[in-house]
């Protein structure tokens, strides 16, 4: 017979992760190839996107386009080529690799999408500890 974890045993598991940095799962990510967050509040929260390669790589960006400061998305998680295989910006049709964020076409090529650093624990994509979100907004 399967045992079940009890209440207390799955919010001990989650103790240890810092829940105001947690961007998406990584099962919101499988399904959809790619998930919006936003860390913090007020006038200039850290907006940003999580995208995850073919080859299982999650990479997360500022959602700015460096071509003329745009977020990249009109519609809510929405933010990749129809294939699925690059980052688009809704706004020229810059397209960006989704491992590296570099511009491979479009008005900004060779620039890139800033990367916001992570890590993964537990089934979830995290704001790496040592990150400050004010930072990457301010750049
Ligand atoms: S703002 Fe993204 S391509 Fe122009």
């Amino acid at each position: 017979m399967r045992s079940v974890p009890r209440v207390n045993q799955i919010v001990s598991d989650m103790a240890e992760i810092d829940l105001e940095r947690v961007l998406c799962s990584l099962a919101e990510l499988t399904a959809e190839g790619c998930r919006e967050f936003t860390i913090g509040t007020g006038n200039w929260p850290l907006r940003g996107l999580v995208v995850q390669t073919s080859a299982g790589v999650v990479a997360a960006y500022v959602n700015r386009c460096p071509h003329a400061g745009h977020g990249l998305n009109l519609r809510p998680h929405k933010f990749l080529t129809p294939d699925g295989s690059l980052i688009v910006c809704s706004s020229h049709g810059a397209v960006f690799e989704k491992a590296t964020g570099v511009c491979v076409a479009g008005p900004c090529v060779g620039q890139g999408l800033l990367p916001v650093p992570v890590t993964v624990a537990d089934g979830y994509v995290l704001l790496a500890a040592d990150v400050d979100p004010s930072i990457l907004v301010a750049d």
